[in-house]
């Protein structure tokens, strides 16, 4: 079989290695890929994963069997209706059933009108009026852009002031451009965060181990949002107790609503969870794989990914068992220093001749110079290791990041502090 991967970070890196155990995998394509998935899979940098027309082309003449379209952006701009509507099979939902995540404003009507637990809140389309809201509003308090905006779109408020500067640069500075048209003005919850991936054909669903990622740039949860610094799985927080709640009261309810909408999702479909005083409530949906959750959570799963997912392709996930090892992964993620701002590029990567067989090393942005490879991105490599006990998986994680180097290599000390305080008590 040959499969196009569109994307080129560490999560497409976990998904193009699980792919490869299935025999019956000749090729895979990553479309664009980066440095280090060119050791996995044959990568085609000149087409970048937003492409639509490139990536169809690619496809129609490339013999493509299957494609797994992994990223938000050709999600939403209907990457997987184009590649449907010349025949060929998609793991990835389409362009409707991806507002879940591309419009924040459809996915807080969606939970409200289904009764989906989630945070109170208030959509605004005018600056004028968010702002006459914020006069008599409770702090601290969340404002959202509408749209993707490179998980930089939500603005946590602590006062009257910050809440007001936050509608300003999202409505007025446009400073994620058309994102911003609109807003969400949201209550702010607390308690401990757990991402739950989900692969669901639209009626049945297979939650995925859970986990936890380590949003901020610094140690103890400080400094700037980034992308996510590192990840571990499972998240102790989530009890079988927790995951019952979680799916009668929350997935089950999702994709039935998502059904009668009109827009049954297929796909990994993510659940940004907080276990509130008050129970499990949804902070965000995403459309897709997390990154880096996909690091830690795709290297337990014992049932074949091609498989599952051609399932969720034909709608018969229901017929189908998916098995998870025991034990735990950890990942952690060696960034560009400067990191989630200002950083350099095209820093020689220095990579151990082995690695024990329990770790593996997710390129995430790299690329191949003159057959070496340097940094080409913030988030550089994630190393994650799986083993019995999370306390062991942190240790072979954290032994393994030191054998890597390139200047200006930036890491979290912390990840897994709190899951492990959480465990051990
Ligand atoms: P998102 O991009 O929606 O995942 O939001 C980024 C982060 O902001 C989340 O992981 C939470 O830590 C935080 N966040 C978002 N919404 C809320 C909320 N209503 N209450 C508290 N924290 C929130
Ligand atoms: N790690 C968070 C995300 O993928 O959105």
């Amino acid at each position: 079989m040959n499969i196009i991967v569109v994307g080129g970070g560490g999560r497409e890196h976990a998904i193009i290695k699980k792919l490869k155990e299935n025999p019956a995998v000749t090729l895979i394509y990553a479309l664009p890929g980066n440095g280090g998935i060119a050791a996995d899979a044959v990568c085609v940098p000149e087409i970048g994963a937003k492409d639509i027309d490139a990536i169809v082309d690619f496809a129609a003449s490339h013999a493509i069997d299957f494609a797994v379209v992994a990223p938000d952006d050709p999600l939403a701009l209907g990457c997987v209706d184009r590649l449907h509507a010349i025949g060929i099979p998609c793991f990835g939902p389409d362009a409707k059933a991806a507002r879940i995540e591309s419009s924040k404003v459809f996915a807080k009507n969606l939970m409200k009108q289904y009764g989906i637990p989630t945070a109170r809140y208030e959509v605004f389309d005018d600056p004028a009026q968010a702002l006459a809201y914020l006069q008599s509003a409770a702090f601290p308090i969340v404002v959202k852009a509408d749209g993707l905006a490179l998980g930089k779109g939500v603005l946590i408020a602590n006062s009257l002031s910050e809440a007001e500067a936050a509608v300003k640069t999202i409505m007025e500075d446009r400073a994620f451009g058309d994102s911003g048209n609109e807003i969400v003005i949201e209550e702010f919850l607390t308690g401990p965060e757990v991402s739950v991936l989900a692969f669901t054909d639209g009626t049945a669903i297979r939650p995925m181990v859970s986990s936890m990622d380590h949003k901020r740039a610094g140690d103890g949860d400080t400094g700037l949002n980034t992308g996510g610094m590192g990840t571990v799985a499972p998240n102790p927080c989530y009890t079988p107790e927790i995951a019952q709640v979680c799916m009668d009261t929350i997935f089950l309810p999702t994709l039935a609503a998502m059904r009668v909408e009109g827009c049954p999702f297929q796909g990994c479909l993510y659940f940004g969870l907080m276990l509130t005083p008050d129970g499990p409530k949804v902070i965000e949906y995403n459309c897709r794989f997390g990154d880096p959750e996909t690091q830690v959570v795709l290297p337990l799963l014992k049932t074949d990914l091609l498989t599952i997912m051609r399932a969720v392709e034909n709608k018969t996930l229901g017929d189908l068992t998916v098995e998870w090892q025991d034990g735990a992964a950890a990942c952690v993620i060696l960034a560009s220093g400067g990191y989630p701002e200002h950083y350099e590029k095209g820093k020689a990567i220095s990579l151990p001749a082995a690695l024990p067989e329990n770790v593996t090393l997710y390129h995430a942005g790299d690329k191949l110079e003159d057959g070496k490879l340097v940094t080409s991105g913030g988030r550089v490599l994630g190393v994650t290791a799986a083993a019995p006990t999370l306390r062991q998986a942190l240790a072979d994680a954290y032994a393994a990041a030191d054998l890597v180097d390139f200047d200006g290599k930036y890491l979290r000390h912390d990840i897994g502090q709190r899951a492990l305080a959480a465990l051990e008590g």
